[in-house]
């Protein structure tokens, strides 16, 4: 089964910043600094009630952005996102019932696996590129590249606990495209409307340099 292709998505920046937004007019400036500072691949967790709100303006405003929606856990999230405008789709983990639901989505979907199992079982449903979740806590870098022999198809995504301290060795393995995480975008940041500090955090996440091959 081929599903939507993930690559040209994951190709357009090596950081997709994990967005939590608390208040709905923050959703516009922080796109547009994201976007600005060279981040236009932005995720938007399902995680708080104005969540489809701010996809949705997101989407209607801000030119340029490529907005996913994460923390997409169950099949009423699918729907809802892509009716708010998501263009590609993230979860955190998979069941297999989910990933099956998952599949049929006309977007590109990064779904989330922490084992061996999960990222087979997910390869099998035709999904090319996985997030790996929680990347630190579930083995981090050496998981990544222990599984790069057995698993040479696939490729990752990692998020969870990335940030300017160890960013560059997950971009460096050969079977990670990008990486995800939260650093570029701090919750005190926006809740002071500093979106001229997300701006920077952006510019220097959006020149971190990749080893992967992107399609
Ligand atoms: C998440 O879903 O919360 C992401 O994995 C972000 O993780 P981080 O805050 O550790 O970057």
């Amino acid at each position: 089964m081929s599903l939507p292709d993930p690559f040209p998505l994951v190709a357009r920046a090596p950081v997709i910043p994990v967005v939590v937004i608390e208040r709905v007019e923050d959703a516009v400036p922080l796109a547009q600094a994201l976007v600005e500072g060279g981040l236009p691949l932005i995720e938007v967790t399902l995680r708080t009630p104005v969540a489809l709100e701010a996809i949705r303006l997101i989407a209607a405003e801000v030119d340029g952005a490529i907005l996913g929606a994460g923390t997409v856990t169950e099949n009423a999230h699918v729907e809802a996102a892509l009716e708010a405008g998501a263009a590609y789709l993230v979860s955190p983990g998979t069941t297999p019932d989910f990933a099956r639901h998952l599949a049929q989505a006309p977007v590109p979907v990064l779904p989330g696996c922490a084992s061996v199992s999960e990222a087979m079982a997910l390869s099998a449903l035709g999904f090319q590129v996985l997030k790996f979740f929680p990347a630190e806590a579930a083995g981090g870098v050496p998981f990544l590249k222990s599984i790069a022999g057995p698993l040479p198809g696939l490729r990752f995504c990692p998020t969870g606990g990335i940030g300017p301290a160890n960013v560059e060795s997950y971009l460096a393995l050969p079977n990670v495209v990008a990486v995800g995480g939260s650093w570029v975008v701090p919750a005190d940041a926006i809740r002071a409307g500093g979106f001229g500090k997300v701006r920077d955090l952006a510019k220097a996440a959006s020149v971190l340099k990749r080893t992967a091959k992107l399609g």
